[in-house]
This record gives structure tokens, C-alpha cells and sequence, in this order.
């Protein structure tokens, strides 16, 4: 695939918590575990975060990342230690990457994957290792669409059109592929678009099931929801095209299935591509009525990317350049967004919050990079960092 550049408020000091296994000396004190926390000037990055009855220890989420290392859907060791590595090195939520509530949904036949009630075990492993760690435990769920049947990324990640190489026909709202080259997707027709709403639903269920605590429904990206958003990909003329509201019609039906079925206490977030970076695509006016919708449905945080619709977007990529848009939609609709797009200095993230741009600040590569970056976040921000008990001899602790 072409990679789509795409509380505590303890005033006492703890040495040892054995539910998340962190040795902690001294706890920052004061801070409020407001949920909505617009106004109020100690927020920063460290600040932990409640959204419905899930908290979290601080602002800081590793982002969803493909790790093409599955094997007909099913999480392995990779996952558990890919994933487990950030929970350990303190980051409050982990995202797990794009998992496919269908065969056909996936990018690449190594994605992850939760259309099949044998999916459960590993992920529920992981899950459990995760929250066993302090850290929150969230999945993706995701519809590749017409960017779906592609080689992993590091084989260059060409589409695989034909069977012979492991591909499979793909889906979309219109019969236009995402590249002249690629294969033209089938439209979905009514009873094609119930089967994914169906799909998201049953994989919810499932993620659900495995322990997760946060769901994300991925829109973004240029994959099938977001398809379905962009004029430039959706050229339907019954109640799924045309209009602003057609086009967001299966998103917000896949939103409202998936927040009835998950109870009251976890949240739901939603990932979109503010804009396509093209005239005449997807636009950040268009973001903030999708937001207020999403809203309105009861999704608790907008996570907020950009891009990936086309191949060839003159994208003005630079430090922390989607931010802007986390920002105008937080401001205007008054929901939480998650920050993220080349975030990779702990001073530039707390800047972030302590500002008002977002509620919490998703990581992605430099995580890759450095999965203790939470930890080095915290140390970099003057705080003692929550180290695991097991990593306590190595860890210099400030004089008091
Ligand atoms: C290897 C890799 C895999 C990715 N997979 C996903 C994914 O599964 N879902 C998603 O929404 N974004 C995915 N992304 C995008 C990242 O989550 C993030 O939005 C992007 O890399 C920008 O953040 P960064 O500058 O911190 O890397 C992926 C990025 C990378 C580098």
C-alpha cells in the first residue's frame, strides 16, 4: 500500500499501584479529571482525561497503525508486543490499527481483522495485556473499500488485482477507482451498504466482546466511509450521493448502530480526513457538519486526519499540520478531537493541549520510533515518569 500521509488528581505520593504495575514517586497534584475541559488553564498533556466512565492517565494516544502482519485476520505476538511495548512505555490509550470487519475490507491480506468470532481470543489477549499496563485498550474498525486487495507495504504495496496474486474484487459507492490503473470498484447497492453497516456492527460486538474500551470507526483515509463522504468518489444519485447529507448517510447509520449497541460508559470515537487537499473534494466545512452529526449521535471524540483520497494531493505537509482543523472543529462543534500528523516533540504536544486545539494528541511513527515516548514525555515535561516496577533500577530519579 502507498502509505496515506496519509486521574488521578492524588495529592499523596505512591510508590507502587499493582493494577497497572508503575512505580510512581511523586503524582502531580491538582489536576481535574474534567471530562470537557475547554477553559480550564492546568490541562496539559500529563493531565489525565475522563470521557463517559473510561479514564484516561494522560493525553497521549498511540495512533492506529497497520502492521500488515496478520494472517487471515488473526492478532499474533507481533500485535501483542507491538501494542503492549506503548501500553508499557505509558502512552493512556492504544489504538489498535485498521481491523477489518470483513475479508473484504481489509488493505492487504496481512491486515487484522474481526469479521470471524475466532478473532476474538488474541485480540482479548492483547486487550487484557494492555489494560494490565494502565493503559487504555481501542480498536479500529475499518473498511478498506476501493483501497482494498493491495500487497503488504513493504513489497511495495501494489494493488493485487487478479486472484492468481491474492486479490479480490473491491467495493465502493461508484464505479471509480482511486487510481486510473486500479480496479474499478463494485457499487454497492442496498443491500450491500446493510451488510456493511451489519459488518461494523458485528465487529463492534465482537471488539466489544475481546475487552476493548474505546471503538473507532475509521472514515478516513480514503477507505469506504470516507469514500462514501467525498464528492470525488461518490457519484451515486439515490440517498447515498449527491447531497451533504446523502453522502453522510453511511457513516452517520454505521455511528448511531454502533453507539446502541455499546454501553453507555465506553466511548466511540470516529477518525476523518478533514479535507482531501483537492477542489471539489472533501472539506473541512463539510468536517464540522459531519462533527455536529457525530455529535448528535453521541460520538465522544472526532480524531482528525486528513487526505488519502487521492493519489496525487498537494498535501502542505509539516509539523503538526492537522492540527488547525482538530482545532476549528473542537471550537465550532464543541466536541472533543484528537490532534495528530507529525506530532513528534513532547513540547509541541503539550502545547497542543495547554492551547485548546484538542483533547488528546495521537502519536504515530515517532511511536514506532520510540515506544517509550510517553515515558520520555513525562521526564521532558519535569514530571517523574510512571516506569514500570520492572524498570525501576534503570530510572534516575528527581532530587527532591
Ligand atoms: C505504518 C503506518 C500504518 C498506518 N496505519 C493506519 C491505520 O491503520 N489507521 C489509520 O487511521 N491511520 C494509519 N496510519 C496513519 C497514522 O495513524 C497517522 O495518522 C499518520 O502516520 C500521521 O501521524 P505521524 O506523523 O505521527 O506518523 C498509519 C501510518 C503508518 C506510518
Amino acid at each position: 500500500m502507498k502509505i496515506q500521509i496519509e486521574a488521578n488528581a492524588m495529592s499523596e505520593p505512591v510508590t507502587y499501584r499493582p493494577n497497572d504495575q508503575t512505580v510512581r514517586l511523586t503524582p502531580r497534584a491538582g489536576r481535574a479529571g474534567t471530562d470537557h475541559d475547554r477553559g480550564v488553564p492546568e490541562i496539559d498533556l500529563l493531565s489525565p482525561l475522563t470521557i463517559r466512565s473510561v479514564s484516561f492517565r494522560n493525553r497521549i494516544a498511540m495512533s492506529p497503525m497497520c502492521e500488515y502482519s496478520a494472517q487471515d485476520g488473526f492478532a499474533n505476538d507481533w500485535h501483542l508486543v507491538h501494542l503492549g511495548s506503548r501500553a508499557v512505555g505509558g502512552a493512556a490509550l492504544i489504538m489498535v490499527e485498521a481491523t477489518a470487519v470483513t475479508a473484504q475490507g481489509r488493505i492487504s491480506p496481512g491486515d487484522l481483522g474481526i469479521w470471524k468470532d475466532e478473532h476474538i481470543e488474541m485480540l482479548a489477549r492483547i486487550a487484557k495485556f494492555v489494560d494490565s499496563q494502565g493503559a487504555v485498550a481501542g480498536i479500529q474498525l475499518a473498511h478498506a473499500g476501493r483501497k482494498a486487495s493491495c500487497d503488504l507495504a513493504w513489497k511495495g504495496g501494489a494493488r493485487l488485482k487478479w486472484p492468481e496474486e491474492g486479490g479480490w474484487p473491491v467495493v465502493g459507492p461508484s464505479p471509480v477507482p482511486f487510481d486510473e490503473a486500479d480496479p474499478v470498484p463494485i457499487p454497492l447497492d442496498e443491500a450491500g451498504l446493510d451488510g456493511v453497516v451489519d459488518a461494523f456492527e458485528a465487529g463492534a460486538r465482537r471488539a466489544l466482546q475481546a475487552g476493548f474500551k474505546v471503538l473507532e470507526i475509521h472514515a478516513a483515509h480514503g477507505y469506504l466511509l470516507h469514500e462514501f463522504l467525498s464528492p470525488i468518489s461518490n457519484h451515486r444519485n439515490d440517498q447515498y450521493g449527491g447531497s451533504l447529507e446523502n453522502r453522510m448517510r453511511l457513516l452517520l447509520r454505521t455511528a448511531e448502530r454502533l453507539r446502541g449497541l455499546m454501553p453507555e460508559e465506553l466511548p466511540l470515537f470516529v477518525r476523518i480526513s478533514a479535507t482531501d487537499w483537492v477542489e471539489g473534494g472533501w472539506d473541512i466545512e463539510q468536517s464540522v457538519e459531519l462533527a455536529r452529526h457525530l455529535k448528535r449521535l453521541g460520538v465522544d471524540l472526532i480524531d482528525v486526519s486528513s487526505g488519502g483520497m487521492v493519489p496525487c494531493a498537494r498535501i502542505p505537509v509539516a509539523k503538526g499540520y492537522q492540527v488547525p482543523f482538530a482545532r476549528r472543529i473542537r471550537e465550532e462543534v464543541e466536541i472533543r478531537t484528537g490532534a495528530v500528523g507529525l506530532i513528534t516533540e513532547p513540547r509541541h504536544a503539550d502545547e497542543i493541549i495547554t492551547g485548546g486545539d484538542a483533547n488528546l494528541v495521537f502519536i504515530a511513527r515517532e511511536m514506532l520510533r520510540e515506544p517509550y515516548w510517553a515515558l520520555k514525555a513525562q521526564q521532558a515535561l519535569g514530571q517523574d515518569s510512571a516506569w514500570p516496577i520492572q524498570y525501576g533500577y534503570a530510572v534516575k530519579r528527581r532530587a527532591k
